[in-house]
This record gives structure tokens, C-alpha cells and sequence, in this order.
């Protein structure tokens, strides 16, 4: 049923194509230059540039794992296959040397590359367009002074008709809506830049807002949450399942240090997103935490008496430890919780060397046990060369009945929301490899270096 559905949706898109074809034909090729010497850049301007590359985790996509930054080969999987990631270094046959400012602009503002092909969204230039052409001069200077990398990647595996570039012209036309951005004369300048930042290069949307069967983004599901790569990733709008319900300054903090008192560490695919805040202007952070706290809402009275209350309970249990309960209906969970994890998230020891009290946790109050699956069973590794959160795998030392058990007793005693239903499958899935989980180094946790290669085998 979804796979016809989904080829009716293709017959579509194939229609809309040949329109989008005679309409617009190919996009016209950009002559080749020859590369730019790295000294006719300016300073200033590199330096801007390497803050709105951190900003747009251009190194996250574009570096494979043990990869030089910048030189492409990452897969990044899709419903529809693989798409590997391209050079963007100023090797001049395999990188974008030859690619001049006015290709380079045209590539971020309407997804079409030197040549003239359609790009894939893979690509989130429906979040870059948005960039002015002032920051995307700023970029260029940036990538076009790296050290240039001989490297092509991997060809995508895409199946048909999902391999015909041609279709990206249909699904542009639905889908795709040219920018720049356009500020609201009616809000303040933090707002539209924290906007501008967070729609724009930092592509939030892009893992917050879940997509329709054709891969666009959900626009009345606005940052509801979805899921990336096995990692579930939390509503940020008004459904946000936060315990303590999220302020500008509780994100901020977050967003440029990976980890917050009342909320824990940033982990998965969020981990690489928070290491490259965090070498940003404070400005700049502050403005997107501005935005996010906007479209979050105001939290009602119930809410913030919901959000004091466990912080008062995870208060009152690091001073009088949790104790086995005499009539658990769970006694397995129960003792493995206690021997386990309790030690580290009692609060005893501050986030985010010592766990979370997990009353606090939004992994516990999430749609799914999937985050909570993957950092048992593979840890929290640390950041490299430095002290950093750190939690133990558990992965060959619990079996599935023992981590469903664990599961069902942490969401019964940490939350008020009703028992999962899919817990054993994803258990299942994620412990037999069907789910692959990308597992990421906690470099968030503090003023990062601009890391790139920070996926690691699980
Ligand atoms: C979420 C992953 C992701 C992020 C983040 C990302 N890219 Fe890419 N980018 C891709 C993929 C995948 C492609 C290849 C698309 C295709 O083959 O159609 C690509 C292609 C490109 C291209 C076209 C190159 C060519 O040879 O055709 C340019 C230029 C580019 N990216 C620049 C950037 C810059 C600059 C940033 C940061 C501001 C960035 N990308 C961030 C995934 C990403
Ligand atoms: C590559 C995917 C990706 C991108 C891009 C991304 N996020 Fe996330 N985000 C995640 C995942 C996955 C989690 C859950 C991580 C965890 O469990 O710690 C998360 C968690 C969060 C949280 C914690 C929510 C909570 O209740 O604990 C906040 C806040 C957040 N993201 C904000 C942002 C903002 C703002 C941006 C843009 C600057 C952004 N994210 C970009 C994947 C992403
Ligand atoms: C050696 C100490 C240690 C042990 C043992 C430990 N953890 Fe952790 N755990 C941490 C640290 C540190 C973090 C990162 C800070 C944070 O987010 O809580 C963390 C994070 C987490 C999170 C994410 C919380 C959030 O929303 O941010 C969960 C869930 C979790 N651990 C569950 C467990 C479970 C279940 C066990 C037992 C099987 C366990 N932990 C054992 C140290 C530990």
C-alpha cells in the first residue's frame, strides 16, 4: 500500500518533471575558472566564513569517517538509498576549484550545481537558500582556502526511478521555495537573525520537522520531532516532552555547551550540532535560542508547577537515595536500575561528568525508548583528549529480556506518560543491527575544536 502510494506520488513527481523540463530545461552551465589563488581572499572574510561553515555543519556531511574535512564520501541514507556526499575542497578536478563565486551562490540558493544538474535535498539547500549573498561570499572564502583534497566519492545507490536528477525538477516545483530571507519588520533584530540563523544555514528543520513520503518537510508540523538515522529527535515547539520546560537561556547554554543542569547532554546526531555552536559568536547562539524559546511558547502555570515538582524530587533523591521497593510488580528492571544506573544518576555528581536525574529527562518522556536503547547499549564515548561525559555500553551485558525490563521500569518510575508499545522490537532491531546507530563523540560537551570527523563505529 505505501509502496504504491509511493509510486503514485513518483508518477506525479515524473508529470510535474517533464513540465518543470520544457519550462525550464536543464539550468545553463557556469564556466570553469581557473582556481583563485588562496591569498586574494580576505582574512576577515575566511574568518567569518569558518563561523557560518560551523553554523551549517558543512564538516558533519561532508567529511567521510576518517576522511580529510571537507573532501565528501559520507553516505547519508535515505528512504530512498544512499547519497553520498561531494568534495567541496578547491581540488580543481575533484573538488570545486573550478567552481566560481556566482556557481557557488547559485548551488546554496537553488540547489543546482556547476554544471547545471538538480541536487539532491540530501543537500539542505531548501534550509541555505535562505543565506544571504553576503555570508555565502563569507563560505566561499572559507572552502576556497582549505587544503584541497583529490578525493570522488562513492556513486549514490539510489534505485530507479529515485536516480533520475530530472525528477528533483518536479519536486523543487512542489516543494522548493526560493530565498533570501525576508525579515518581519514587526520583530526585534535577535528575532529575525535567530530566524535567519535557524531556518537558514543551521537547517534545525532539517532533523526537527518530520517529512512527508517524498522527503519534503512537514511546514504545519513545524519542529515536531521526528526520526534521523535510529535517533529520536525531540519535538522543540510546543509539544516539547522536556520535564523543566525549555527558556532562551536554558537553550542557549545548551546549544553552545552540549549539555544543561536541568536537561543532560546532547547526544547522537545533536552531539556534532552543539561541538560546532559551540565555537561560535555568543550572539549568534543567543539569537537562534531566542527563536527556538518563540516557537516553543510560553509554558502554562501547570507546566512550570510540572517542571518545579521534578526538580524538587531529583533534589530530595540525591540526598536520600532511591531504595528497592518491597512490592515491585517490576523486580528485574527494578535491580537491574538500581545496581546499574542508579549510581551515576542519582545527581549526586553534576551533569555532565555525572548523570541526569532521569525525572529530568526528555528521553524518558519521548514518543519511543530508541535514545534510551542506544546510549545503554553503546554508551556515551568520550570527546577526544579531554575529560567529558562518559557513560558505559551495556551492549553484551544485558540480553532483550533484561533491557525491556529496564525500559518498562524507567519510563513507569520517571514519567507520567503511558508505557511504550514497541519497546521489544526496537530492542530487537537495534540489538540484532537492523537499526543502525551512527554513534557520536560527546566533543558537545565543551568548546570543541572544529572536529570533523566525529562518527565512529558503534
Ligand atoms: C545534511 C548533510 C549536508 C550538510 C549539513 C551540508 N551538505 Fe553540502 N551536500 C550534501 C550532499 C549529500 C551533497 C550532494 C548532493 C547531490 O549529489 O545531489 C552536497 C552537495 C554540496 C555542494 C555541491 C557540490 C558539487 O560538487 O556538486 C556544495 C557546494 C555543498 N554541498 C556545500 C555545502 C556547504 C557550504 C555546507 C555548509 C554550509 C554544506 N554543503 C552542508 C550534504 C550536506
Ligand atoms: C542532524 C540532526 C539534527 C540537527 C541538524 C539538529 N538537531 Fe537538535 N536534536 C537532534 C537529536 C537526534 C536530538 C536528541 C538528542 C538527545 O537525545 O540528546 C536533538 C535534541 C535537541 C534538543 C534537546 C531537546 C530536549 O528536550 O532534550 C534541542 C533543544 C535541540 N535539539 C535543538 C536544535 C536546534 C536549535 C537545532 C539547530 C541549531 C538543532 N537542534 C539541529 C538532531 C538534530
Ligand atoms: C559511569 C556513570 C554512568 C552509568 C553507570 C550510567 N550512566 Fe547513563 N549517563 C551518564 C552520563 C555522564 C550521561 C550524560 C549526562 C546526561 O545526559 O545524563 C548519561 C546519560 C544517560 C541518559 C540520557 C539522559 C538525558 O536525557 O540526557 C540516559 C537515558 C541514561 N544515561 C541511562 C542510563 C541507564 C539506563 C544506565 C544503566 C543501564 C546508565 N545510564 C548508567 C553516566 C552513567
Amino acid at each position: 500500500m505505501r509502496a504504491l502510494r509511493t509510486l503514485a506520488g513518483f508518477a506525479i513527481l515524473l508529470v510535474l518533471g517533464a513540465g518543470a523540463f520544457v519550462a525550464h530545461a536543464w539550468q545553463s552551465e557556469i564556466d570553469p575558472i581557473d582556481p583563485p589563488a588562496q591569498t586574494s581572499f580576505d582574512r576577515a572574510l575566511v574568518t567569518r566564513g569558518a563561523d557560518l561553515a560551523a553554523i551549517g555543519n558543512c564538516n558533519v556531511c561532508h567529511t567521510a569517517p576518517g576522511g580529510e574535512p571537507f573532501a565528501g564520501g559520507l553516505g547519508i541514507p535515505t528512504p530512498f538509498g544512499t547519497i553520498h556526499s561531494t568534495n567541496i575542497t578547491p581540488d580543481p578536478e575533484t573538488g570545486i576549484g573550478r567552481w566560481s563565486e556566482a556557481a557557488f551562490i547559485r548551488s546554496m540558493r537553488e540547489g543546482v550545481d556547476r554544471e547545471g544538474r538538480h541536487l539532491y535535498p540530501a543537500f539542505p539547500y531548501d534550509h541555505f537558500t535562505l543565506v544571504s549573498d553576503e555570508d555565502n561570499r563569507a563560505l566561499y572564502a572559507f572552502l576556497m582556502t582549505r587544503k584541497a583534497v583529490a578525493a570522488t566519492p562513492p556513486a549514490n545507490e539510489l534505485s530507479f526511478p529515485f536516480n533520475l536528477r530530472i525528477l528533483l525538477a518536479g519536486w523543487k516545483a512542489l516543494y522548493f521555495r526560493e530565498g533570501p530571507f525576508q525579515p518581519a519588520p514587526n520583530r526585534s533584530e535577535e528575532w529575525n537573525r535567530g530566524r535567519y540563523l535557524t531556518e537558514g544555514l543551521s537547517h534545525c528543520g532539517a532533523c526537527h520537522t518530520p517529512r512527508n513520503r517524498l522527503g519534503a518537510e512537514k511546514k504545519d508540523e513545524y519542529f515536531a520531532g521526528a526520526e534521523v538515522e535510529n535517533w529520536t529527535v525531540y519535538a522543540i515547539n510546543m509539544n516539547s516532552p522536556a520535564p523543566v520546560p525549555w527558556n532562551q537561556e536554558s537553550l542557549a547554554f545548551y546549544l553552545r555547551h552540549g549539555w544543561h543542569e536541568h536537561h543532560g547532554a546532547s547526544r547522537g546526531s545533536m552531539a556534532p550540532v552543539t561541538a560546532n555552536l559551540g565555537s561560535i559568536p555568543k550572539a549568534d547562539v543567543k539569537a537562534i535560542a531566542a527563536y527556538v524559546a518563540d516557537v516553543m511558547g510560553r509554558p502554562s502555570q501547570e507546566r512550570i508547577a510540572r517542571g518545579e515538582a521534578a526538580l524538587a524530587t531529583a533534589r530530595k533523591e540525591s540526598e536520600s537515595p532511591f531504595a528497592i521497593s518491597a512490592n515491585s510488580t517490576n523486580g528485574i528492571g527494578e535491580a537491574i536500575f538500581l545496581s546499574a544506573c542508579q549510581g551515576c544518576h542519582d545527581g549526586r555528581r553534576p551533569v555532565p561528568f555525572g548523570g541526569l536525574n532521569l525525572h529530568l529527562s526528555s528521553a524518558v518522556n519521548a514518543p519511543n525508548a530508541q535514545n534510551i536503547i542506544n546510549v545503554t547499549l553503546f554508551g556515551l564515548p568520550a570527546a577526544r583528549g579531554e575529560p567529558s561525559a562518559m557513560m558505559p555500553a551495556y551492549r553484551g551485558v544485558l540480553n532483550q529480556d533484561q533491557l525491556v525490563a529496564l525500559l518498562d521500569y524507567i519510563r513507569d518510575r520517571f514519567s507520567e506518560e503511558p508505557a511504550w508499545t514497541d519497546t521489544r522490537e526496537r530492542v530487537a532491531a537495534t540489538m540484532n543491527g537492523e537499526r543502525e546507530v551512527p554513534i557520536y563523540r560527546m566533543d558537545g560537551t565543551t568548546q570543541a575544536p572544529p572536529e570533523t570527523s566525529m562518527r565512529t563505529a558503534p
